[in-house]
């Protein structure tokens, strides 16, 4: 066993706990370095556990004092070791522990349990923070109502929040504290508990709910910033009343409450009732934040509002079901966001995120189910897998039962499970009882990690009128699952006529097709369609309606008329996509052996077509007139990878399309251009992603014109999109146009620590040789810290994860770097450690010198004495 190496923890080996948490009463105090923890527990055996022995976790925390009915507990009734205290022997009737405990917040680096950040006392607990605070029994499946106290100096900390209604406020006499009391009805698991405390502001509104109570809404942030947290305001609002509408899920509390703070592992996290925000996912200005991340803290307000009632009012068994509540609230969220925004875009950017995340993640050692099995450090598992290909299972689960069918289906999970914790059988149960469906086959998709391939041939029989349509499905190993079941696949579908018409309801005796959906359940299936007018082309998985690797076999006119004809826009995007990806990766082959690509006039003309048809969204177009990543490149080629020939083969296609389409590209830019003041909704954030779109492929020629453009597009920006979208294309050149901008971009918002990080990430990402050196140089500096995981994440995260080129340098000192960072942070920080050291995961698909580069590097990480356990599991697993 490797050092450091966690156990295993099973899913197989659960077992209820032996003693219940009914009530707890805390009295926190607080002072910067010295807080003091008393914890009265009310716990009772569970009469559907086990007896024995009571243990409670804890970790870092010091013991101070330990009563059991109000008696100190002999040191002979109880253990105390590294990971907690046991009680021996407890009574076999409900009893009450008092637990008092001290801890230190301004040595809490790992930024779990209680911390301080920017002088503000935080705490975040999930998954296993609560353990750091006070000993308890810190698993999901221990729900108890908290009562909280919080007491601390008034200068220190005037605003005094936990869980909950505030239910007493007070100064202590003759002294300068005070105190406040929270009081949470609704039980919840230790991981939902927070606490926050110190000088903050905050701006204030009500909701009121669809049963007309009123709610008490506020965002509190470091004081000066309350005027850039009106438009997360707002996106709550709508998060609430969306949720009533689309889901009957009314709020519950008198108080909702956000908080933001600038130290933070995550993006945010859903405490009952006191959200704890990453502030780069609350605070926005027109002048400080891009549409994307307007967009951003829409979609996360949204979500960690959403799992109010997905994840608190019904809350996880035990942490393999984490996708119970993170699948589903994701799904959630993006529902929302296709509803307040345009559906297929929204569509296509989360399949991009999807395939640039989760694909790759399926693709590599880190791979596993959406509901794993076993695990070593449960915070490692919060991946794209989990999250996004999560929230697709749901999607497919709506697909197969339609929208009543998945409606009935929520109602009766609600109903059924409100207040406890749940499992996926238990989920899939109220879908099954609510349609009558048999979900057994469809649970699979829970268990298999992979991406399904699925491939398609059709044949079309002129005299006959007949189509047959073959289907295929396989799936690759992955760690631990060397073997693949057939999954059950909906395939959303359309067949389209020779005049671009959709063939209505073609004729099939095929049980496995309904309607529009074509449900493929075994591993191969030809579907036979019957009088047809012509030769049909099939549109398949619309709207992306499984998470699958699809070849559809189309012939390059085929895709022309699909990207062309198709009344799904999503396939109409994905059709062009298909093109650009098979250019691509012909053009890099080309590039690697030193030969020229060139391009078929076709696929410009298409890309023409989208650019100037004025009855198309903007947001569209320019998602239809934006390129496969390299990352997608590397995907589709899934070994030997050549990072350098891959962007190349980009460099090319753009600033051919730059040239080719200069006329019409320039017209957008002018067409789009506006005098009109910065607002942040979708169709405005549409007009300037494909004017800005439009000026990045200008830029991409490297003549004069465009590059004067580009100048001029960045110092008369009157928004941070823009101005970012200006400087990211000024700065893929090295040189003093590059240089003069990010020096002016430093000036202008040096004292912003959000913005700055837009310039650290920026510099990251230049793709040139030159980008390293001056990476290293800015880890000296003095706006750098290795501290805050914003910074880290927008300078050495960004380099990793966005800088292909250049992390994977042929000399291997991408690596080098990356993997000293992950060193330097490990001790303190392991989570956002191993967050960045998972850049590793694609190592084995990169060409032989490259890969052997990479694994040096993990193994030197690897070798190394004290490593955390989070950074151990992944190094191993990457290794395996
Ligand atoms: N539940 C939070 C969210 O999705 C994220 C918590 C992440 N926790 C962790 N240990 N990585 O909204
Ligand atoms: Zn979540």
């Amino acid at each position: 066993m490797a050092k450091n190496q966690a156990p295993v923890i099973r899913l197989e080996d659960y077992t209820p706990p032996p003693y219940l948490v009914d009530r707890v009463d805390l009295d926190v105090r607080l002072e910067p370095d010295d807080a003091r923890v008393a914890s009265r527990l009310h716990a009772r055996p569970n009469p559907d556990g086990g007896r024995g022995e009571f243990f409670l976790d804890g970790e870092d925390i010091e013991l101070v004092s330990l009563e059991l009915d109000g008696v100190p507990l002999p040191r002979s009734d109880y253990r105390l070791d590294d990971d907690g205290l046991t009680i021996t022997s407890p009574p076999d009737r409900a009893f009450v522990l008092d637990i008092s405990t001290r801890i230190d917040p301004s040595a809490n680096t790992q930024l779990m349990g209680l911390y301080r950040s920017n002088g503000v006392y935080c705490t975040q607990c999930e998954a296993e923070g609560f353990r750091r605070i006070t000993f308890f029994p810190d698993r999901p499946d221990v729900l108890a109502v908290y009562t909280v106290r919080i007491e601390a100096r008034k200068s220190d900390a005037p605003i005094l929040l936990s869980n909950g209604n505030l239910v007493e406020t007070g100064d202590i006499p003759g002294s300068d504290r005070h105190f406040a009391v929270w009081h949470d009805p609704f039980p919840k698991p230790s991981y939902l508990f927070a606490l926050v405390a110190g000088d903050l502001g905050h701006v204030a509104d009500t909701f009121t709910t669809a049963s007309g109570r009123e709610v008490a809404l506020a965002i509190y942030v470091e004081r000066g910033k309350e005027d850039r947290c009106d438009y997360a305001l707002q996106a709550l609002k709508r998060s609430m009343r969306w949720d009533e509408e689309a889901f009957g899920r009314e709020y519950d509390l008198d108080v909702f409450n956000i908080v933001a703070v600038s130290d933070f592992n995550m993006g945010a996290m859903e405490n009952k009732g006191l959200n704890v925000f990453n502030d780069k996912y609350v605070l926005a200005s027109p002048e400080t934040a891009t549409d994307t991340d307007y967009a951003n803290i829409e979609a996360i307000i949204a979500h960690e509002y959403f799992h109010n009632w997905t994840g608190n009012r019904i809350t996880c068994r035990d942490w393999f079901q984490l996708c119970l509540k993170e699948g589903l609230t994701v799904f959630r969220d993006q529902e929302f966001s296709s509803d307040v925004r345009s559906r297929p875009v929204e569509r296509i950017g989360d399949v991009r995120t999807l395939k640039a995340h989760q694909f790759v993640e399926d693709a590599g050692p880190l791979a596993h189910p959406v509901r794993p099995e076993t695990y070593r450090e449960i915070n490692n598992f919060y991946t794209a897998t989990v999250y996004e290909k999560g929230a697709e299972l749901i999607r497919m689960l709506k697909t197969l039962l339609g929208d009543g069918g998945f409606r009935a289906g929520m109602d009766l999970y609600f109903d059924r499970h409100d207040g406890t914790a749940a499992t996926i059988e238990d989920f899939l149960a109220c879908f099954a009882e609510a349609t009558g469906r048999d979900l057994t086959h469809f649970k699979l998709w829970y268990r298999q990690a992979g991406t399904p391939e699925v491939t398609a041939t059709g044949r079309y029989d002129a005299a006959a009128k007949r189509y047959e349509l073959t289907l295929e499905q396989s799936c690759r190993p992955t760690p631990g699952q060397p073997t693949k079941e057939p999954l059950q696949i909906p395939i959303v579908f359309a067949l389209i006529g020779p005049g671009g018409e959709e063939i209505e309801a073609p004729r099939t005796a095929s049980p496995n097709v309904n309607g529009n959906l074509i449900e493929l359940a075994s591993p191969r299936e030809t579907i036979v369609f019957e009088d047809l007018p012509g030769k049909p082309v099939p549109s398949l998985l619309r709207g992306f309606s499984a998470p699958v690797k699809l070849n559809a076999n189309l012939s390059g006119d085929d895709l022309l008329f699909v990207a062309r004809e198709d009344r799904d826009a999503f396939n109409r995007w994905q059709a062009v996509q298909t093109l650009a990806t098979g250019i691509l990766v012909d053009a890099q082959a080309k590039f690697a052996t030193g030969d020229r690509p060139d391009l078929d006039p076709r696929f410009v003309d298409s890309l023409r077509r989208t650019a100037q048809d004025g009855d198309l969204d903007p947001a569209f177009r320019a998602q239809v007139l934006t390129l496969p990543s390299e990352s997608d490149i590397a995907r589709e080629l899934g070994r030997d990878v050549d990072p350098d020939a891959i962007h190349d083969a980009g460099e090319w296609l753009r600033g051919l399309l730059g040239t080719r389409l200069g006329g019409e590209l320039r017209d957008i830019y002018s067409r789009l251009g506006t005098n009109e003041p910065y607002s942040p909704d979708a169709e405005s954030a549409g007009r300037r992603a494909l004017r800005n779109t439009a000026m990045t492929l200008l830029a991409a020629t490297g003549d004069g014109d465009g590059i004067a453009l580009v100048e001029r597009h960045y110092r008369n920006a009157d928004n941070m999109t823009d101005r970012m979208a200006g400087l990211a294309a000024l700065t893929r050149r090295p040189g003093a146009a590059a240089d003069d901008a990010l020096a002016d971009f430093f000036e202008r918002y040096r004292t912003d620590p959000l913005v700055l990080d837009k310039w650290f990430t920026i510099q990251a990402t230049v793709p040139t040789p030159e980008a390293l050196p001056r990476i290293v140089d800015l880890t000296k500096n003095p706006a750098f810290s290795l501290a805050n995981p914003n910074r880290v994440r927008a300078l050495v995260g960004a380099f990793a994860a966005g800088n292909a080129t250049q992390f994977n340098r042929p000399d291997g000192a991408g690596y080098r770097f990356v993997a000293d960072i992950v060193l330097a942070v490990d001790r303190a920080n392991p989570q956002l450690a191993a967050r960045l050291l998972s850049a590793f995961r694609s190592w084995r698909s990169l060409e032989p010198a490259r890969r052997a580069a990479a694994e040096a590097e993990l193994r030197r990480i690897a070798a190394r004495d004290g490593l955390s356990r989070d950074t151990t599991d992944i190094v191993q697993r990457s290794l395996e």
